[in-house]
């Protein structure tokens, strides 16, 4: 049962890779793909199979899923406006490859979300159903890292700053959504299903700075702003503007709910709680 995986030269998609082999998929089962194929050289070396899907070339798609039976598409990045025309290709090649399960990244309530992102996200979805493969939704919440990386950065400012509100937050880490991953590529039943995938217990940013000021000992507030307001702190911060506007615009959805999950299903698809935020503020501060 080959399973490709898309993007694993990057975070989630390498972490998907070793969850896989974690669970006993024999490594001449994976084919690990990226553009840049450098960054996973290791994985050949350890008998993956790696090849070179740049989502943009129909022709590499093809030759990169060949003889795949389940893929797991993870969302482009930047530029946005790409995003959806990528992923099509990705779903037509995935369908011409003649695959029996395409999992795909996606994002907490893709239907409704009224984001940039959730647009892109819920456009995937529509395509994916469209075309009439079998497919398996993991809407991830937002990562835990996203915070956790700029602890430096908030330290040094006294601040969490954000356009949030008090929306609530149900992040998880990486490697928690990369395990559900595996499981619903390497187990049966997930055909059709969609998930709600977040942590356990959720957060508003004016909770994050008080469990960072909690871990700590710093005095940490948080500093909610109008969202173009936040945008401009992004970019002066060295975001490039789109990144920044969409950053922003995530932050609007959080106020109104819409990185919000109590469904449980991260917890139940892996078998344990999720990573919580104040394990991930611990594990970071000794890293
Ligand atoms: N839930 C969240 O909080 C959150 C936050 C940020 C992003 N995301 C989404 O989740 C995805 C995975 O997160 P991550 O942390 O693993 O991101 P990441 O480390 O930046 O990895 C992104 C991966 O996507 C691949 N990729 C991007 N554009 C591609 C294209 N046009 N053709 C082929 N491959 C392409 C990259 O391949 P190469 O490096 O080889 O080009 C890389 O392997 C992101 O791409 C983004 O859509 C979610």
């Amino acid at each position: 049962m080959p399973i490709v995986v898309t993007g694993a030269t990057g975070q989630l998609g390498r972490l998907t890779v070793e969850a896989l082999l974690q669970r006993g998929i024999p490594a001449a089962d994976i084919i690990a793909t990226g553009r840049d194929t450098t960054r996973i050289k290791d994985l050949a070396d350890r008998g993956i199979t790696v090849r070179r899907a740049d989502f943009a070339d129909t022709d590499g798609l093809a030759e990169a899923f060949a003889g795949a039976d389940r893929l797991l598409l993870i969302s482009a990045s930047v530029p946005v406006g790409e995003r959806v025309a990528n992923h099509r290709r990705v779903i037509d090649a995935a369908v011409v490859a003649g695959v029996s399960l395409v999992a795909y990244t996606s994002t907490t309530h893709a239907d409704t979300a009224t984001t940039v992102i959730g647009a892109t996200h819920r456009e995937t979805e529509e395509y994916l159903r469209d075309r009439g493969t079998p497919s398996v939704l993991l809407r991830n919440g937002w990562y835990l890292e996203n915070y956790t990386s700029q602890l430096p950065q908030i330290l040094r400012n006294g601040a969490v700053v954000g356009a949030a509100g008090d929306g609530r937050i149900s992040a998880a880490s990486r490697a928690d959504y990369a395990e559900a991953a595996a499981v619903v590529l390497s187990a049966e039943g997930h055909a059709g299903a969609v998930y709600e995938l977040g942590g356990d217990e959720s957060f508003t940013l004016a909770e994050l700075a008080a469990a960072i000021s909690a871990a700590t000992g710093e005095q940490i507030a948080y500093t909610d702003l109008p969202v173009t307001d936040f945008a401009q702190v992004l970019a002066t911060a060295g975001l490039p503007a789109e990144l920044a506007e969409v950053l922003a615009d995530a932050d609007r959805g959080m106020n109104r709910g819409e990185m919000h999950t109590d469904s449980g299903n991260l917890h139940h698809l892996i078998g344990r709680p999720p990573m919580t935020l104040t394990e991930a503020l611990t594990a970071a501060l000794h890293h």
